[in-house]
């Protein structure tokens, strides 16, 4: 119920214009520092799951990557077609879980990452989409996520929770906004990834606005062995 709740907020957001245009820094470092510079691995395939409008799968398309790719948003994923009309027919509207297997056939990915996506969902379907992740990543090929911390602004204001969920209200100047996030710890980032090891686990965030605070994410990186 969550999951179609912020599917159909994102769909409104793309509408008005929500999305953006490059790749973010933490993605760009992830790529330098620990797949090209400590794996090796400069190319191959990668999937993008909650792709939005394309700027990451754009990034690993110049990287030398065949991206492939899904989002709740039809007009996210009509926006990602037409940054990389040549690999058009890799980028599909999903359901909020959908069947990759079914949707995409057989891959052999050498990178599998989902950015700011995974927190809309609760812990038994993010295990659903780790174990469709595995499947379809190659050995020695990445799985890249990012979980929102109990430390970001947004969770400021819980006003309860509801399964896996914090409900957040959302109150700033500049954005107001009813949200159920799944956030979490520290110590519970490896568990949820399994079966997938981990490499690293860092974090990454920013303040730019003095009344808004801090936004936090963990940033997981693991391995199929
Ligand atoms: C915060 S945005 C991040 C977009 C993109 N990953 C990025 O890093 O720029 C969250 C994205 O998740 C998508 N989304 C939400 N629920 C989803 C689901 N169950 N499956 C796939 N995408 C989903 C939204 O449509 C939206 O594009």
């Amino acid at each position: 119920m969550n999951q179609k709740f912020s599917a159909t907020e994102y769909e409104k957001k793309y509408q008005q214009g929500y999305g953006v245009a490059y790749p973010e820094s933490h993605i760009i470092r992830v790529y330098k520092q620990i797949i090209e510079w400590e794996l090796g691995i400069r190319g191959g395939t990668m999937f993008d799951f909650g792709c939005g409008s394309g700027s990451h799968v754009k990034y690993f398309a110049y990287q030398g990557f065949v991206p492939y790719g899904c989002d709740t948003s039809e007009t996210a994923v009509s926006q990602t077609k037409a940054l990389l009309p040549q690999f058009a027919d890799h980028f599909k509207t999903s359901h909020v879980m959908p069947d990759l297997k079914a949707m995409f056939g057989p891959l052999e990915l050498n990178v599998f990452m989902t950015n700011q996506v995974l927190y809309y969902l609760g812990d038994a379907d993010i295990h659903r989409i780790v174990d469709q992740a595995y499947a379809m990543t190659a050995k020695g090929g990445v799985f890249v996520a990012s979980m929102m911390t109990h430390g970001c602004w947004y969770a400021r204001d819980v006003i309860g929770t509801e399964g896996d969920f914090s409900r957040l209200q959302i109150t700033s100047p500049r954005q107001t906004e009813f949200m159920l996030v799944n956030l979490k710890e520290r110590d519970e980032m490896e568990p949820l990834f399994r079966p997938f090891r981990k490499l690293h686990l860092g974090s990454y965030g920013w303040q730019i606005r003095d009344e808004e605070g801090p936004h936090e994410h963990w940033l997981y990186v693991g391995i199929k062995d």
